[in-house]
């Protein structure tokens, strides 16, 4: 029987030695220990044995049953660990992945411009309106006051699609389509492209204006100071100031040029204002009374006031940009930096 518990232990030992897998570990406790298992059978056999030799051979027996286990259950520990490091190995998820590859896009610099702008003058009680790109030459021409021979129109030089009909040069013509449609008070803003053949690093073929139109009565040249100063110092900064110089446009008399305070100096004088300490912004006046007329508004009982602004020359002051061609190459480089 000595034998034979040393013959069970040396194959219970390989056995167990050469399993990898949790299965094999479990079919090996059953083989050896389980209840038809070989040691349990050896326990048995022990009532044949002589009845002197029973104790020892009973404890060889316990002590076999005892190392099995114990290797059984070391070995157990190793391969449950070796199939756990497997598993984690197989279902690894690799967390060193950059999880912002998508681009996050975001508003064009001008249409953010032309956003900003419009909701300070929402906030004032104006409207938002929308006109034609290709335009009739009376609504940009003939209908402010600019008729064919004009010397105005040499000044606006104009991509022409036939006599007629053209790509308009300034947002003004809305004023005209809006005061054939709509009866005084009016109060519209209209952003929108506009086209003149001009390229360099101030002009582009293609620009933005914020035209802006009130009429009502006792409209005066006061209510377009304080109005270009509420929207100033909102769009700008709070210390804006604005100043009016006498200027001439068809539409508009008297006219004006609206200067701003330096946005950069303050109006000590630098370099963006040339040592002046205004910047030119925009073109604006009193409605000309004949463009009212034209359009069918009785010029006795209301007046008006218009303002024609350049996004791009707004945008460029207020963020210190050089050249109005950035915004039109679309260099993500730059773009980035208005997100
Ligand atoms: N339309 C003019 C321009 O493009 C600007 C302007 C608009 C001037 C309204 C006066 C009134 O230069």
């Amino acid at each position: 029987m000595q034998e034979k518990i040393k013959e069970i232990l040396t194959k219970a030992k390989q056995r167990i030695l050469d399993a990898d897998s949790m299965q094999l570990i479990n079919e090996i406790r059953v083989r050896f220990l389980g209840k038809n298992g070989e040691i349990t059978a050896l326990l048995k056999s022990l009532k044949d044995a002589p009845a002197d030799q029973r104790p020892k051979l009973g404890k060889l027996i316990n002590d076999l049953r005892g190392e099995v286990e114990t290797i059984l259950i070391e070995h157990e520990k190793n391969i449950a660990e070796r199939e756990k490091q497997k598993k984690l190995k197989e279902e690894r998820i690799d967390i060193t992945l950059s999880k912002n590859n998508r681009k996050i896009g975001a508003l064009h610099p001008l249409n953010k411009v032309i956003r900003d702008i419009c909701y300070i003058f929402i906030g004032l009680g104006f409207e938002v309106k929308d006109g034609p790109e290709v335009e009739l030459d009376y609504y940009n021409f003939e209908g402010l006051n600019i008729p064919a021979d004009h010397p105005a129109r040499d000044e606006q030089d104009t991509f022409y699609i036939n006599d007629n009909i053209l790509l308009r040069t300034q947002t003004s013509a809305v004023q005209v389509r809006t005061m054939e449609e709509q009866k005084p008070p009016i109060r519209i803003v209209c952003p929108g492209k506009v086209y003149r053949p001009d390229d360099d690093a101030s002009h582009s073929p293609m620009f933005h204006q914020i035209e802006g139109l009130v009429v009502d009565e006792n409209i005066t040249l006061c209510d377009l100071q304080g109005l270009l100063d509420a929207f100033a110092q909102e769009f700008f900064s709070s210390v804006t100031k604005t100043r009016l110089r006498p200027s001439f446009f068809p539409f508009t008399e008297p006219s004006v040029e609206v200067d701003l305070s330096c946005v950069m100096c303050g109006g000590k004088g630098c370099s963006l204002c040339k040592g002046t300490g205004w910047i030119e912004l925009l073109g604006a006046g009193v409605v000309n009374p004949r463009v009212l007329e034209y359009s069918g508004i009785d010029s006795k009982k209301y007046s008006g006031l218009a303002f024609g602004l350049g996004v791009e020359r707004a945008a460029m002051i207020k963020y210190g940009i050089p050249d109005i061609r950035l915004f039109f190459e679309n260099d993500i480089r730059f773009l980035k930096q208005y997100r």
